[in-house]
């Protein structure tokens, strides 16, 4: 069992009290939820054995509602109760030591025994631009190497074939900030960057995958970061290369939106819930202050195959977004760690997911396999040696409160048995 003391360096801690400072100056609820640095939590070995919230909540509506009946004005409704965490059974959970800098909205790529984790937000205000490896062999942090200037910072959409990883378009900058188009791929094995030809158009957290050659880049949010782009496109690429000029028209996915799972798998492509609509920057703020907007968090599931028409295949057990990188592919399955679902139906508060999900892949079926130590969006998962590993993300407030407070970047393992 591995027993890690946290270090945290005077850097970060600086970054915590300069980001506690503008906090309490700005003091707006939105960004209690949105966004805080934070120090890692003091956790060790634990199992995940957090309260369900479901009960509570009903309570409290129900109670305004009897309220409501007595004068005789609203009639009885049952609450929509996809916001609530589902009975999962208990996982052990195991902490690893934790990634060098608390990520959000970051991307990663496991290839073989690396997990390769890029940018993010360490706070609203504070954008990486380095990738930072943890080594599933020896379970340690190191390797850490810089970006391309000119790429994003958050919201990419990234895929490998093994040994290059591309990575398109996304947020560049901190707050809510504009995109870039520009796109680029990593050479793993010698850390050189190269550019790749710019999307078409840019996009927020896109899905993205190569498949049969061919980088794929579809859905996503469009320039002004909420409304919901549907277009696909694709290139031709081959050992770190575009082997076209131009990315390709291909059949616009039926829903658009950020922040969904893109999978490649047995030959056929499923990109796996998401949102439409997302935080946007405040008009005329110099800043590009973020400011809450209408989302709606979907459970949908769309698959790609030899006919090329998108298929509707079961949706999730609940709504659910932010897991671009929340999953693994384990045994003829889809493993998805975390995320967001729908808004709370009374307080409007957002809500963090802390289910294991299982999409089994012969039968096109869904189960919830267990709990994380915490309720926790935009995970970067991995798989190593019978290990399910999660990192990173922004976590629940406590047992008892699913809205989303620090960004993180405590590592935890589990040992899966499917
Ligand atoms: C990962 O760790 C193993 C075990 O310590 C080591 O042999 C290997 O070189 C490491 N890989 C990298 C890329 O650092
Ligand atoms: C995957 O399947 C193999 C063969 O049935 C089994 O031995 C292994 O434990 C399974 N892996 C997990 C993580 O459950």
């Amino acid at each position: 069992m591995g027993k890690f003391v946290h270090k945290h360096s005077s850097y970060s801690s600086k970054k915590l009290v300069f980001f506690i400072s503008i906090a309490g100056l700005v003091g707006a609820a939105f960004i209690a939820n949105f966004l805080r640095a934070s120090s890692s939590s003091g956790y060790l070995f634990v199992s995940s054995n957090w309260a369900l919230e479901k009960t509570s909540v009903t309570n409290q509506a129900s109670r305004k509602e009897s309220v409501e009946d007595k004068k005789g004005l609203v009639p009885e409704r049952i609450l929509s109760a996809t916001f609530a965490d589902l009975a999962a059974p208990d996982l052990q959970w195991e902490e690893m030591p934790p990634a060098p800098v608390p990520r959000l909205d970051g991307a990663a790529v496991q290839i073989k025994n690396l997990l390769y984790v890029f940018a993010g937000y360490g706070s609203l205000d504070y954008v990486h631009s380095h990738v930072d490896v943890f080594n599933f062999t020896d379970n340690k942090w190191g390797g850490m190497f810089d970006m391309p200037k000119e790429m994003a910072h958050s919201h990419l959409g990234v895929a490998t074939d093994g040994r290059y990883i591309y990575v398109v378009s996304g947020q560049y900058g901190p707050q809510c900030r504009g995109p870039t188009a520009r796109s680029f791929v990593l050479d793993t094995e010698t850390k050189k960057w190269n550019s790749m030809p710019p999307l078409p158009a840019p996009r927020y957290a896109p899905a993205t995958q190569i498949w049969r050659g061919r980088l794929h880049v579809m859905g996503g949010s469009k320039e002004n970061r909420h409304t919901p782009g549907v277009e696909h496109w694709s290139i031709a690429v081959k050992d770190g290369k575009a082997l076209e000029k131009q990315w390709r028209n291909e059949t616009p996915i039926p829903r658009g939106g950020p922040h969904r799972a893109c999978v490649i798998v047995n030959d056929r492509l499923f990109v796996i819930g998401g949102q439409e609509g997302d935080f946007m920057a405040k008009p005329g703020s110099p800043i590009f202050k973020c400011s809450r907007r209408h989302e709606v968090v979907y459970s949908d599931v769309y698959m790609l195959d030899d006919e090329m028409k998108w298929k509707v295949v079961p949706p999730m057990p609940k709504p659910n977004s932010h897991i671009e990188c929340a999953w693994v592919l384990v045994n003829n399955s889809i493993i998805i760690t975390g995320g967001t679902t729908e808004k709370h139906p009374v307080t409007k508060r957002m809500i963090l997911v802390g289910e294991v999900f299982q999409f089994h892949l012969d039968s096109l079926t869904w189960s919830v396999i267990g709990k994380l130590p915490y309720r926790v969006k935009t995970t970067l998962a991995g798989f190593w040696d019978g290990y399910l590993y999660f990192t990173s993300g922004q976590r629940d407030r406590g047992p008892d409160n699913p809205q989303p407070k620090k960004v993180i970047g405590d590592m935890w393992r589990t040992k899966l048995s499917l």
